[in-house]
């Protein structure tokens, strides 16, 4: 009879990067293992927490105790309630086109490679498109998500929040009419009966589901009607997702926070998170303004005043770079308050190409983490996909506080 516990990683491991953090989030577990020949399945004779590798694992798909049938991780089935075409789009995850989305399976993997478990808290200063959220949120981690673009920060809650409001936002939707006639209208939609929707969960949902047909819009011509329509019931169904993966799988989900605060004076109390997961603003090479422009109108922001707390947009040719490097020196400084002592970081960062040249961005942020007082443990390189014009390669910096 086979006395080994046998591991296997999901089929859709395949880059050199995964494999690496495959292995890390063994060892953040005690597991000690050996690597079958395939890179893609471990077997260990030592101790193992069965139970934390189920619910926790990102990469593991399956474990097989000696004797017994394999048992897949949660992980497994999570990834299985999707309403799209993409392996990582599961639950939430794809709400809103966002350029440069962290990959969601990899953020699980951090988030217990830098030791954050249930009840601990992750801090991820620049939220983005909510990524660190949802998937804090599944491992019963706190989170607090700060960002200074108002759409990121709608994005942000209501892929963390329509959970528990699902039948409110089913309720309200009988008082929702799509009405648009001009696209350049301010609202795709109309409340019938003068039901207007206070601030809260029920608006936000109904605000993304315009955000994301106006993004459909702007870039694939869809009607706006309709993609408002087909994207407010794929939304729907994904909220439901996720109430049912709760349920199914048992999760106690983590609190989430949406901050609006700004990653260089951080409205967060001195050493009081237990790690931070993030990735800083690609914006020398890639302007988020720009970018959403569409949608940030939409909501009623005037671009010229909201673009001055982003960084990486100040000044013009070479100040531009000192400013930012100036900027991303103060974020290390206030990641470094707010860590415990001992705490650890996961950033990914990668070097910016602008104007055809590649600026070492990567080098600048570890000197300022260092001088910061964070201290530079290990690198893993990450090639990356869908924003080869603007950079080639980036990397996993895992740092902590001194
Ligand atoms: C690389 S993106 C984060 C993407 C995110 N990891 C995700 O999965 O969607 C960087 C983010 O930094 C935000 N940002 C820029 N300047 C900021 C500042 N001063 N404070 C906080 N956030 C800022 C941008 O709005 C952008 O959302």
């Amino acid at each position: 009879m086979q006395q080994t516990t046998q591991l296997r990683l999901h089929e859709n491991v395949q880059f050199i990067y995964e494999l690496v953090l495959a292995q890390m989030e063994l060892r953040s577990s005690g597991v000690q293992f050996e690597v079958g020949s395939s890179l893609r399945s471990f077997s260990t004779n030592g101790s193992l927490d069965p139970e934390g590798l189920l619910r926790r694992s990102a990469y593991v798909m399956s474990l097989q105790l000696p004797g017994q049938e394999p048992q897949c991780t949660d992980y497994h089935h999570i990834q299985r309630f999707n309403q799209t075409q993409s392996i990582n789009q599961y639950l939430t995850h794809w709400f809103y086109p966002y350029k440069g989305k962290f990959h969601p399976q990899m953020i699980r993997a951090l988030l217990g490679i830098i030791g954050l478990r249930p009840g601990h808290l992750v801090l991820d200063p620049f939220i983005g498109s909510g990524t660190t959220a949802v998937e804090a949120q599944l491992l019963g981690i706190d989170c607090i998500g700060v960002d200074v673009s108002p759409l990121c920060r709608l994005i942000s809650r209501v892929k963390t929040q329509s959970w528990a409001h699902l039948s409110e936002i089913e309720a309200a939707s009988e008082y929702v009419a799509p009405c648009v006639r001009d696209t350049k209208q301010q609202r795709l939609f109309r409340t019938v009966e003068d039901r207007e929707f206070p601030d809260g969960p029920v608006k936000d949902f109904f605000d993304l589901a315009e955000m994301i047909a106006r993004s459909d819009n702007s870039r694939r011509r869809r009607d706006p009607v309709d993609a408002f329509v087909y994207n407010r019931d794929r939304m729907f169904a994904s909220v439901g997702d996720h109430v049912e993966v709760k349920e199914s799988l048992g999760l106690e989900f983590g609190d989430v926070q949406v901050l609006d605060s700004d990653a260089r004076a951080l409205d967060v109390p001195d050493e009081s998170v237990d790690g931070i997961v993030t990735s800083p603003p690609y914006s020398l090479a890639l302007n988020y303004v720009k970018n959403d422009e569409h949608a940030l109108e939409a909501m009623g922001y005037d671009l010229s005043e909201i673009s001055e707390g982003f960084i990486g947009v100040r000044g013009r040719g070479k100040e531009r770079f000192s400013l930012y490097d100036e900027d991303m020196r103060q974020c290390a400084r206030e990641m470094q308050r707010v860590l415990k002592p001992g705490a650890m970081a996961a950033v990914v960062i990668g070097n910016m190409v602008y104007e055809g040249s590649e600026i070492d961005t990567t080098a600048m942020f570890i000197q300022a983490c260092e001088s910061a007082g964070l201290v530079l443990e290990q690198v893993v390189d990450k090639i990356i996909f869908g924003l080869y014009n603007v950079m080639q390669k980036e990397y996993i910096l895992l740092l902590r506080k001194a």
